[in-house]
């Protein structure tokens, strides 16, 4: 499709792929990036838009390997349309969607039904995840070829673990000759039982059911020897304690091929924020009160948790950020907190939550950047490299964002259905300010500054 041509001057250019992080200028047009760098006056095209990008970072459109769009089935939390335009907010140009829908994503049929509804109702990338057991049923693998050919990027029975190891072993087997990982949610059931929340004295203080870290650990211990077993592609999906940063760092050290991602309220917020005090201790004292929307599988752990993933995530044993964007209705949280459902919308403040670690100087910005775009597309595949590159010739999938913006987070201004967030009312800083998909601005904020058009000389 042709696209005006756009210069974005002065900005902060980070394209980790290139190893780039410098001043400069990225010049537009024609759904493509034409340059980075310096881009004189003499260089733009006739009629080029010009963007104030001082002050600002642009970078490759992230990408978000883990998310929730509910369509078909449960149009009621979101759509298509609906968590796009939250992913264009949030400044995602690509969304892989998790196959848990009504259908599931386990024919060709439901694949084609994601593909067209996205051409129509999407401004953005939406790559679907296919099962990896019919019906996400965990007996019978789905037909992954057929999954394949019609265009899934990866295998997952997400909210569902693939719980028999046989299932599993033969699903990795597969996924070396098709090229796609099995995401897989580690949760071992015999141990996580009736549990809501983590296990340790803040489900003690609440007398709520706790899950233990091992629910998890044990799991993806089981997928490493598999992995290892049938030289298979695992990716660990949303790691939630130290000692999953453990076995992941330990099986990559012995060359297993294992990727894995985490999340932002994983990295950011631990269980003292399930009291409803967003993890402040004084109100936690009464512990009379909870909120249903830090609830979410993998749960929010203890502090030491938080600190291993952020530093798993900064020496890159974890390869990358995804949102595990889960919406919900009002009614599925407005519940006690055993019937309350598991999951947190995380698409519009992913950003603002990553930044913190970065004005913490917990995370540089390039590391950051890195793995919301190159780490989540080396997960992909080869194939998927140019949607994380500022290469001349690439797609204009980009962002441009303010990391200094304070904003607080309004869940009525959510384009998400979903206004399940704990951080409601939380001052964030760090916000999107344009998202471009193939050379379109598919979301722009007040922030964004055109420049007057020069008079020719
Ligand atoms: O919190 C979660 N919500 N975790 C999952 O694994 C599934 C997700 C959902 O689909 O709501």
């Amino acid at each position: 499709m042709e696209t005006d041509n756009i210069v974005i001057r002065r900005a902060r250019i980070i394209d980790p792929r290139r190893q780039l992080d410098r001043v400069g200028d990225v010049l537009i047009g024609g759904g493509q990036i034409l340059g980075t760098g310096r881009v004189g006056v003499d260089r733009r095209p006739e009629g080029c838009r010009v963007i104030d990008g001082s002050g600002l970072v642009v970078s490759p459109g992230f990408i978000d390997l883990h998310c929730h769009l509910r369509e078909p089935g449960f149009e009621y939390k979101e759509t298509i349309a609906a968590g796009s335009k939250a992913g264009a907010k949030g400044g995602f140009t690509t969304l892989c969607c998790m196959p848990n829908t009504n259908p599931p994503i386990d024919t060709a049929a439901v694949v084609e039904f994601i593909h067209q509804r996205a051409r129509q109702d999407s401004l953005i990338r939406i790559l679907p995840i296919g099962c990896v057991t019919k019906g996400r049923k965990g007996h019978e693998l789905a037909e992954m070829e057929e999954l394949a050919s019609a265009g899934v990027v990866a295998f997952s029975d997400d909210g569902d673990p693939v719980y028999d190891a046989n299932i599993m072993r033969l699903a990795l087997t597969y996924s070396s000759d098709l090229g796609l990982s099995i995401s897989n949610h580690c949760q071992e059931r015999s141990l996580s039982c009736n549990g809501v929340m983590a296990e340790g004295s803040v489900a003690t203080h609440l007398g709520l059911d706790g899950i233990p870290a091992a629910a998890e650990e044990a799991m993806i211990a089981r997928d490493i020897a598999l992995a290892e077993a049938t030289g298979g592609r695992l990716h660990v999906a949303h790691l939630s304690t130290a000692g999953s940063v453990s076995l992941v760092r330990q099986a990559k050290e012995r060359g297993i091929s294992v990727t894995a991602e985490v999340c932002p309220h994983h990295l950011t917020i631990t269980d003292q924020w399930v009291f409803g005090s967003k993890g402040q201790p004084t109100a936690a004292a009464g512990g009379l009160a909870y909120d249903t929307s830090t609830k979410v599988y993998p749960p929010l752990r203890s502090q030491r948790d938080v600190d291993a993933l952020v530093t798993g995530l900064a020496d890159g044993v974890i390869d990358c950020i995804a949102t595990d964007h889960a919406p919900h209705d009002v009614t599925s949280k407005q519940v006690t907190y055993q019937d309350a459902a598991f999951g947190i919308s995380v698409l519009e403040t992913a950003l603002g939550s990553l930044l913190q670690l970065v004005h913490g100087r917990k995370l540089s910005m390039g590391a950051m950047v890195e793995r919301l775009t190159n780490g989540p597309a080396r997960v992909l595949g080869e194939s998927f490299a140019d949607l994380a590159s500022m290469e001349p010739g690439t797609p204009a999938d980009i962002v441009l964002f303010d990391p200094n913006a304070e904003w607080t987070v309004d869940t009525s201004e959510f384009e998400s259905k979903g206004k399940n967030t704990p951080l409601e009312g939380t001052v964030l800083k760090g916000r999107v300010v344009a998202t471009f998909a193939a050379g379109n601005i598919v979301y722009e904020s007040p922030e964004l500054r055109f420049e007057a058009p020069r008079a020719k000389p």
